[in-house]
């Protein structure tokens, strides 16, 4: 039966200091696929290895079903959590079978010999492996090695299942068709699954939710198309792709609420761009302070080219790489005095040195303020303190951690919406 998974106020201080978690606090719902996507060292691995009990929790509290795994008190052992794990390195017993290596999941759950190995074997067929049921980890490619221990983990049915980046070591081909099978086998099982991974497609393309990590902090967590049309920071926007970044000046309210009209600075030509407030809830409405210079992040989707002489082209430039990808091409796009647009899509080749009017659409221009604090979007007075986006750096002293074991910690604020 698919659990639920409360983590609350994680932290996590390695010895010598590091720390690792910073009070993330999330739950993920009965049969939930849950993303966790950081750059490396952002503390994706600390946390998955304290859900499953391997690394003990400075402070905080983890709640698998009803259970309390983890408090200031408890502290249940991974095989007294009923979860499944699927790591980077495959970690098969060298010495065991495919069937076997399946197999001792369902022993360890006390299941007699003949039956747990049927069983293995049932679902190393419908994995697509019953022909390889014989072999040992060493005559087994990658791609098959990490198949297998996908088998181990789905096959006893657990609650909660633990991925931590388990595509990585796989060529970019069979990380794509794995992962395909990974989230149709997952959802067919019916598991709670949490899923880290460094790699922003492949977030989007396997999640239910998605949940940034950055420095130990949880900066935003929703829908991946809430992250991707509303990134709570600079920083998640920047993580989750952009073509590039302009900086601006605000010249005053767009065209619909929400949205800013916005100047390029040191470009010669451009037009006005209307731009959505970045900043996540709190973001509309803001304004009321113009403030110069601002940072204006925009989404690949965001970029449409035009003849350079249109009265719709925001920027003027020139194609200064163009990448054929079978479906279509993906442009550079310099334009003087801006920063270069990459990833820019067009349906028909355009050579290299071709002079292109460069429109932006607004829904995937998104202003953020340079300042360490964005002005431009205050928290609103009757908001919720709980539902507002994470804001690096401000402090908060009321939420410390629950026990003495983490002192000195630089207070940062943890997002718990969506
Ligand atoms: N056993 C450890 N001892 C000390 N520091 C560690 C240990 N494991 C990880 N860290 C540190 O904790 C931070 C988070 O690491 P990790 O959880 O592995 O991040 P990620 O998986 O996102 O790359 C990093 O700064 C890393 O160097
Ligand atoms: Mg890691």
């Amino acid at each position: 039966m698919a659990e639920r998974l409360v983590v609350e106020d994680a932290w996590k201080v390695y010895p010598g200091g590091n720390h690792a978690l910073r009070g993330p606090s999330l739950s993920v719902e009965p049969g939930t696929f849950m993303v966790l996507l950081g750059p490396s060292g952002s503390g994706k691995t600390t946390l998955v290895r304290t859900i499953a009990g391997i690394e003990r929790l400075t402070s905080g509290r983890l709640v698998i079903g009803e259970r309390v795994v983890a408090d200031g008190h408890v502290h249940l052992p991974p095989e007294r959590r009923d979860l499944a794990m699927v790591f980077q390195d495959y970690a098969l017993w060298p010495h065991l079978n495919a069937r076997d290596n399946v197999a001792f999941a369902l022993r360890r759950r006390r299941l007699g010999r003949a039956d747990a190995r049927r069983r293995a074997s049932e679902m190393l067929e419908r994995m697509g492996l019953g022909h390889l049921t014989d072999r040992f980890p060493v005559q087994l490619s990658g791609g098959e090695q990490q198949r297998v221990a996908l088998a181990r983990a789905l096959v006893g049915g657990t609650g909660l299942l633990l991925c931590d980046e388990p595509l990585s070591n796989l060529d970019a081909d069979l990380r794509e068709r794995l992962r395909v099978e990974i989230s149709s086998l997952v959802r067919e099982a019916g598991t709670t699954t949490v899923y880290i991974t460094h790699d922003q497609l492949e977030a989007f393309a396997l999640a239910d939710r998605v949940g940034v990590l950055q420095d130990g902090v949880l900066v935003q967590l929703g829908p991946p198309e809430d992250i991707y049309t509303t990134p709570a920071s600079l920083f998640v926007a920047r993580f989750t792709g952009l073509a590039g970044e302009l900086e601006v000046t605000v010249l005053g309210p767009g065209k619909a609420p929400g949205y800013v009209s916005v100047q390029p600075v040191g470009v010669g030509g451009a037009r006005p761009i209307d731009a959505r407030i970045g900043g996540g809830a709190g973001g509309g409405g803001a304004l009321a302070t113009p403030t110069a210079p601002a940072l204006l992040a925009v989404r690949p989707s965001a970029v449409r080219l035009c003849a350079p002489e249109s009265t719709s082209a925001h920027l003027a430039g020139r194609v200064e790489d163009s990448a054929f990808r079978g479906r279509h091409y993906e442009l550079v796009v310099d334009s003087p005095g801006a920063r270069r647009l990459t990833g820019v899509v067009s349906e028909r080749r355009v050579p290299r040195g071709t002079a292109v009017g460069v429109e932006l659409d607004a829904a995937g221009c998104i202003l953020f303020a340079n300042a360490r604090r964005s002005p431009l979007a205050p928290p609103m007075e009757n908001e919720p303190e709980e539902s507002r986006p994470a804001q690096q750096g401000e402090p908060d002293a009321r939420r410390a951690p629950r026990s003495s074991g983490a002192p000195g910690h630089e207070r940062s604020r943890t997002a718990v919406t969506g």
